[in-house]
């Protein structure tokens, strides 16, 4: 009897990497971490020993995280901002921790961390409690020190993440964002209950725009093969977009070593654009239709000066090579829930082109999981 097969291989479950398993889980990690929340449509935190009241006197959210838990952060923010006109402030729990921040009881401190242990989050985490703001947290690993040291814990049910790359620990960590904007709304008042409901609806629903966006892996697969060849990536898009251009960029430095930059596209033009050459790959992200028009003409103005534009967008077939060359059609939604759909893009974007350049995708190098020292 021969076994071909090591314990580390069943658990990828089939799949080549850890990564990608992650990848394809994340209909489901969504879904265990939203539907417990949700009772006749609405989002319920009691459970989670979040009561209403935690929202009492607050005018303020500041958000502390690092690496890609910081960039959930920031779509979170703007789904406060946008939709309920909260203030928020996203902090490098790095650069937190060491300043002396504007906070106290009025500030709601949001933690985000996967593993519940990084130090830098960990000592932000302990300073804003020492100044007096109540400290929510997000977080993945059950009894970890942030979860324990929290006022407040939202739990994450994306199951263990094992690849270096966060990859289903951020989806959930931006829809637990999405749930806990959305009871404060409703609590203070500023969204009413049937607004409250489609917003819900509309999350719910983001498992089967996953679904149908993994359809499009082959397409990914060819984009990955385009830039593996490249020195130089460039990610930009507006408004929400941009920090999926973040996250997108961080991704694809961490596995497949390539440089990359994300900028907010209308910034391009102060300086990034003189790096834009004949064929450097340009990734551009347009789901939001106030801005699409705007993104669309900074995709024109790179194609211009020769870049190879891959364009990511709810838009049917262009055949426009003036507009680009490649394109990712992503299943229609409202930008906010877009997100989730352009994250899991993104995420095969870097994956495929790690593994095409035959790189270790789940222990790059110099890299932790979890990084529990300074
Ligand atoms: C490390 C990991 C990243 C992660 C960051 C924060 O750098 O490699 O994937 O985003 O730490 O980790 P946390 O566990 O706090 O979310």
């Amino acid at each position: 009897l021969e076994v071909s097969w090591d314990i580390s291989s069943a658990q990828k479950g089939g799949y080549p990497h850890f990564m990608l398993k992650e990848i394809y889980e994340q209909p489901d990690a969504l879904d265990r971490t939203i539907r417990p929340r949700v009772s006749d449509g609405l989002p319920f935190l009691e459970e989670d020993g979040i009561s209403d009241s935690l929202f009492d006197g607050i005018k303020n959210i500041t958000v502390v995280a690092c690496g890609t838990a910081m960039h959930a952060g920031m779509v979170g923010k703007y789904v406060f901002e946008s939709k309920l006109r909260i203030p928020v402030n996203v902090e490098i729990a790095s650069e937190f921790r060491y300043k002396d921040p504007i906070i106290d009881k009025n500030t709601l401190t949001i933690v985000l961390s996967q593993s519940g242990e990084t130090i830098d989050t960990l000592e932000a985490l302990r300073l804003a409690k020492k100044k007096g703001s109540p400290v929510l947290s997000i977080v993945n690993v059950k009894g970890s020190t942030i979860a324990r040291e929290s006022d407040y814990v939202l739990y994450t049910h994306a199951g263990p993440e094992i690849a270096v790359a966060s990859t289903k620990a951020y989806t959930v960590q931006i829809s637990a964002m999405y749930l806990i904007a959305c009871r404060y709304g409703l609590v203070k008042g500023i969204i009413s209950e049937d607004e409250a409901r489609e917003f819900i609806k509309n999350l719910e629903n983001v498992r089967s725009i996953i679904e149908d966006t993994l359809k499009n892996a082959n397409t990914i697969k060819m984009v990955a093969n385009r830039i593996m060849i490249s020195p130089d990536v460039f990610y930009i898009g507006r408004g929400i977009d941009y920090t999926l251009c973040l996250e997108a960029s961080l991704k694809l430095k961490e596995i497949s070593y390539i440089h990359s930059e994300a900028y907010a596209a209308g910034e391009l033009k102060h300086g990034t654009i003189a790096l834009i050459s004949e064929n450097v790959p340009v990734i551009a992200i347009a789901t939001e239709k106030d801005v699409y028009s705007k993104v669309i003409s900074n995709v024109k103005e790179v194609k211009s000066r020769g870049a190879f534009v891959i364009l990511v967008s709810h838009d049917d077939d262009i055949n426009d090579t003036s507009v680009c060359d490649m394109q990712i059609k992503l299943p229609e939604a409202d930008s906010v829930f877009s997100v989730f759909a352009t994250a899991v893009v993104l995420q095969l974007i870097a994956y495929y082109t790690s593994d095409a350049k035959g790189l270790d995708v789940d222990k790059p190098r110099n890299l932790a999981k979890s990084v529990t020292v300074e």
